[in-house]
């Protein structure tokens, strides 16, 4: 099949420009003007006057089925990439686990048990680490020789993912034989588990006080400890779902004295607030973590944003539903399983609170949400670029459209939708995956079973820079 996207404006983190863009089976074959005049014929032409033509978004930060908290995240790879797709996300990069006891290979091939045959776009995966020991470090190496090669270790959550300094260290000294990147989840877990056993004892057990035992602090020490034990072992570290300015200070100080440290944020962190975990046990919607923080955060995280001391934003999407979900956790906010639904909201949040918001360029909200973590990931240029050779993951985006983000509306699996109201400018009208349509007008016409599995190559823009 050949499309030609005419009039467009193609966006890409270097620059705008009106052009055609031809795509011929999966991938890109030209970019220019008047491309049908050259000679290019399709089968299909998409007029996209008006229109930017941007590369697919990459959401590097996804739990589809994530057993978590008692029990699942909701979204199924199948329901969870169909909504992606909806919001102009083309490829995922999902979390395999390794739960304790078991070994990486058993995590990573129930993972890609649960996504082969499922998906409707691509997908790759980083490795969740629950247990460092000697067979583990070893099982490292393979995996980053087949594709998957990062691995999240976490200083939160004592007793289920958590790792002490030596056992992260050594994954860090492990990466800096085999290329790997380690990813970390930097709040200190420990003295967390303290205050919130203070909280609860003082009959503070509303999801608020999810937020208020966490303090921002845990995380700031937390992310400064991390990247000095990354410093030490010689490699470069990513913290995912930065949400405090003291962890920022952290990175930022550390990319002024010339460490690899790379950060991600996530809209929740630049959009919501402390305020909306109360509310009594509404809040629970709002329990993940790191928590929302003080409104005060939110500035200093765009002005990281805008100076690239945070590189990427996710969406850190683990959905679970307010009926039955998060209910778990009535009567104690520590029972609430952790995550928020996102991964169809990110493009046109950014879009719409950054762009039209004058926070940051268009070309800048390409870069953030698609080609920083191609880069970062290990798929650029194949991914995450508007490039001859490129991967057909294209979005057709109406940057003037209005829409109201509604659970009633959405198409994630979840039952409710922490912006329930909001409206946005920016939506996607187009999104090609490899070359085929998979949503047009609010339709979705892709397949399952139609992503494929990336094989990723080892963080070269971790290690460039
Ligand atoms: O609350 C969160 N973030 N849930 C997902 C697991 C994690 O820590 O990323
Ligand atoms: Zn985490
Ligand atoms: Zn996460």
């Amino acid at each position: 099949m050949r499309i030609l996207i005419v009039n467009g404006t193609v966006v890409t983190a270097e620059g705008s420009s009106v052009a055609d863009v031809f795509v011929d089976g999966e991938t890109i074959a030209a970019i220019g003007r008047d491309l049908a005049a050259a000679g290019m014929a399709a089968e299909e032409t998409i007029e996209a006057t008006g229109r930017y033509v941007i590369p697919g978004a990459i959401d590097v930060h996804t739990h589809m089925e994530l057993p978590f908290g008692g029990t699942f995240a909701k979204d199924t790879f199948e329901t969870g990439t169909r909504a992606a797709a909806f919001g102009g996300t083309t490829t995922i990069v999902d979390f395999a686990v390794q739960s304790r006891g078991q070994s990486l290979r058993a995590g990573l091939d129930a993972w890609h048990a649960k996504a082969q045959g499922n998906t409707v776009i691509d997908y790759g995966f980083h490795m969740i680490m629950s247990d460092v020991n000697d067979a583990t470090l070893a099982e490292m190496d393979g995996l980053v020789a087949e594709g998957v090669p990062d691995f999240k270790l976490f200083t939160a959550y004592p007793g289920v993912f958590y790792s002490d300094d030596g056992a992260i260290f050594r994954a860090m000294q492990r990466t800096r034989g085999n290329g790997g990147l380690i990813m970390m989840h930097a709040e200190n877990g420990m003295a967390i588990d303290v205050v919130a056993a203070e909280e609860v004892a003082a009959g503070h057990v509303s999801p608020y006080y999810h937020g208020i035992a966490r303090y921002p602090i845990f995380e700031g020490e937390a992310t400064n400890r991390v990247i000095r034990l990354a410093e030490a072992a010689g490699v470069p570290v990513y913290i995912v779902h930065l949400s405090a300015r003291e962890a920022l200070d952290a990175v930022r100080s550390a990319r002024d004295r010339g460490v690899r440290a790379y950060a991600e944020t996530c809209p929740q962190y630049l959009f919501l607030s402390l305020d909306d975990l109360g509310n009594d046990f509404e809040g629970a919607k709002f329990v993940c973590s790191p928590p929302m923080r003080t409104k005060d955060h939110q500035p200093e995280l765009w002005t990281g944003l805008l100076r690239d001391d945070l590189q990427v934003v996710s969406t850190d999407h683990c959905p679970f539903d307010f009926h039955g979900q998060k209910e778990l956790g009535r009567g104690d906010f520590r029972k609430i399983p952790n995550g928020l639904p996102g991964v169809e909201d990110r493009l046109d949040l950014m879009h719409d609170g950054g762009v039209v918001g004058g926070r940051i360029t268009r070309e800048r909200w390409v870069e953030i949400c698609s080609t920083a973590p191609a880069r970062m990931f290990g798929m650029y240029p194949r991914k995450g670029s508007v490039s001859v050779g490129a991967d057909a993951d294209l979005v057709v985006y109406d940057p003037n459209r209005k829409r109201t983000i509604s659970a009633s509306t959405h198409h994630m699996d979840v039952d409710y939708s922490c912006y329930e109201g909001r409206v946005v400018q920016g939506a996607a009208d187009v999104v090609l995956s490899r070359g085929s349509v998979v949503v047009r007008d609010g339709a979705f016409v892709g397949h399952k079973g139609a992503g494929r599995f990336i094989k990723r190559s080892p963080a070269d823009f971790a290690r460039e820079h």
